[in-house]
């Protein structure tokens, strides 16, 4: 009962949000920095599938942060160890989002930049995400990112200059990062 009740909670704030025009805010640019979300609303619920009780349940993922930095290419192998069917996070929409900045926030609080599992595919200037999942929702800091079309800065991070946000960075570069993978046990509600 209790549970159910803080959730219909989240979703009113997030339709309150949606109504207030906070989204159409973040995807006009603004850096909407005075609005703390995170704060106040929808910490992840444990992830359901057995074994896995320490990672959380993000969208339709079972996610956990890695606190080790690591270059994209070695945190992508890691999370592929780590479980079957492990790839880097994809991001879908804004409260999963949300949710991952949530949980770094919560296991690494003075560092909060992250691996994603963004990467842009061979200098084209299109992303795509290492689980295979389509490329449907992106949040990028304003002004990123600056180094399409080039190898310069080719994977995707979250929380460089703007918390919550995304920038391209070098794939060379060491970073935490969360792993995640979709499993038939994982409940969707
Ligand atoms: C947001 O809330 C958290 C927890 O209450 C607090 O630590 C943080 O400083 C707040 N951030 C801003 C920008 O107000
Ligand atoms: C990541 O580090 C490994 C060594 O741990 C190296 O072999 C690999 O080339 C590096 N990848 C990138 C993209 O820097």
């Amino acid at each position: 009962m209790y549970k159910r009740g803080t959730k219909s909670v989240c979703f009113l704030l997030l339709a309150l949000l949606w109504d207030s025009g906070y989204v159409l805010t973040i995807k006009r640019g603004d850096t909407a920095a005075h609005v703390n979300l995170t704060a106040s609303c929808c910490p992840p619920k444990r992830c359901n599938v057995d074994g896995f009780n320490d990672w959380f349940k993000v969208d339709k993922y079972c996610v956990k942060y890695f606190r080790r930095p690591l270059n994209f290419t070695d945190a992508e192998k890691s999370c592929r160890r780590t479980v079957p069917g492990g790839h880097l996070v994809s991001v879908h929409n804004f409260r999963a989002n949300n949710e991952l900045l949530s949980i770094v926030k919560m296991k690494n609080p003075s560092n909060l930049r992250m691996w994603l599992g963004g990467y842009e595919l061979f200098q084209s200037g299109k992303f795509l995400w290492t689980d295979g999942s389509f490329w449907d929702y992106s949040v990028w800091t304003p002004g990123e990112p600056i180094n399409l079309y080039s190898s310069v800065e080719e994977c995707v991070e979250m929380n460089w200059k703007v918390i919550g946000k995304w920038n391209d960075h070098g794939c060379n570069n060491k970073k935490g990062y969360i792993c995640a993978f979709k499993h038939w046990g994982i409940i969707d509600e």
